[in-house]
């Protein structure tokens, strides 16, 4: 049977890097068996253009039924004045909440190649593997009330409300001691538990789920700590686990450990594994159109899904393998070059594409 792809481009550079995904599942189903089916619909900014809202009724329905998603990026100037439920991200958002998407896995490895491409000393970061796991459908995202409000003296309020149900906290928390068992088996937990009531009912629950992990070192940091230890000292870290805004924020601090936020895919996962997948980065206006865009992170993204949506680990480790040695062969795009020659995103895409083909040789 064939898998069913949802292949969601986006805006600004979104549309360039998914170009580069699209011809690398290509090359899956013609050298490596890979049997599927792509349908393209319009999300963000582009659905807005298309039909007047960032989550049109058909790319939902779409995505519903799909298998997996593959998104590119959302978001761009032209639609920062409009109302704020038509405005691009607000489409990324209804996907993630409609599809229950509770999950986001957000992997922060370094490439040993591009060592000095991280704004840390080599020491620091070399050798770095980080799992952030980042609850992604509910706490101040979501949270209601909100909202901005006139007072009586004629002063506006603006206000967002910060909840977590338990069940929100378990799940995701089961959803990162699996992970960390899959991995070094240390889990730290990340909260404000010093000052919020929501987070000292999420460190209680993590703690809990705990005990069905005796296996797992459970830690817990607040947040103001956690981002100064990681950028501190990042390698103490194996898996993370946090609310959806602390996990938006330390994931782009953990991305550019790495040296690029070019380079980071993510998982969002739903309680089935059904998943979509993006990269971590966003819709880059300021590049979008001239072909200059790292389409590593939208290429890792496939691999992503190949692993956990498709159960197709051995073509998922090819797409790392060969993503690995194009790098060895000396390819960079700007973002991750130290002087030296850069190439385009279509020529990184043909890179990558011709590096997995070397591998059935
Ligand atoms: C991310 C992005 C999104 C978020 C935006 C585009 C809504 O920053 O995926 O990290 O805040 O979740
Ligand atoms: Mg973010």
């Amino acid at each position: 049977m064939a898998y069913k792809i949802a292949i969601l481009p986006g805006d600004g550079i979104g549309p360039e890097i998914i170009n580069q995904a699209e011809k690398l599942l290509q090359c899956l189903q013609q050298d490596f068996g890979f049997n599927m089916e792509l349908e393209s619909a319009a999300i963000g900014g582009a659905g807005y253009d298309a039909v007047g809202h960032p989550l049109p009724e058909a790319s939902l329905v779409l995505c519903q039924q799909a298998d997996a998603i593959l998104l590119g990026s959302v978001g761009g100037p032209q639609y920062e004045s409009l109302d704020r439920d038509l405005r691009p991200e607000r489409g990324l958002l209804g996907l993630r909440a409609s599809l229950e998407l509770f999950s986001n896995l957000r992997p922060a490895m370094l490439y040993p190649q591009l060592v000095n491409a991280s704004s840390l000393k080599p020491d620091i970061v070399s050798g770095l593997d980080i799992m952030i796991v980042r609850e992604l459908t509910g706490g101040i995202y979501f949270g209601k009330p909100r909202g901005i409000r006139e007072l009586e003296n004629g002063e506006r309020e603006g206000f967002n409300t910060l909840v977590y149900a338990e069940h929100e906290i378990e799940r995701i928390a089961r959803s990162a001691f699996d992970i960390a068992m899959l991995r070094n088996k240390k889990l730290c937990s990340v909260d404000k538990a010093n000052v919020l009531e929501v987070s000292e009912l999420w460190r209680e629950v993590v703690v809990q789920v705990g005990n069905d992990y005796p296996e797992v070192e459970l830690s817990h940091l607040y947040v103001d700590n956690a981002a100064m230890q990681l950028v501190r000292a990042p390698k103490q870290f194996d898996v993370i686990v946090t609310t959806n805004m602390f996990g938006d924020i330390l994931s782009d601090t953990a991305a550019m450990l790495t040296g690029s936020i070019g380079m980071l895919p993510s998982a969002s996962l739903d309680r089935d594994g059904k998943g979509m997948y993006e990269p971590i980065h966003g819709s880059a206006p300021d590049i979008a159109g001239k072909s200059i865009a790292n389409p590593l992170a939208m290429l890792l993204s496939v691999a992503m899904m190949l692993r956990y949506s498709l159960g197709e680990p051995e073509l998922a480790n090819l797409i790392d393998t060969a993503v690995g040695n194009v790098l060895n062969q000396g390819f960079r795009t700007a973002d991750i070059a130290e002087g030296g020659n850069t190439v385009s995103t279509v020529e990184m895409g043909d890179a990558v594409v011709a590096a997995l083909r070397a591998l059935v040789k």
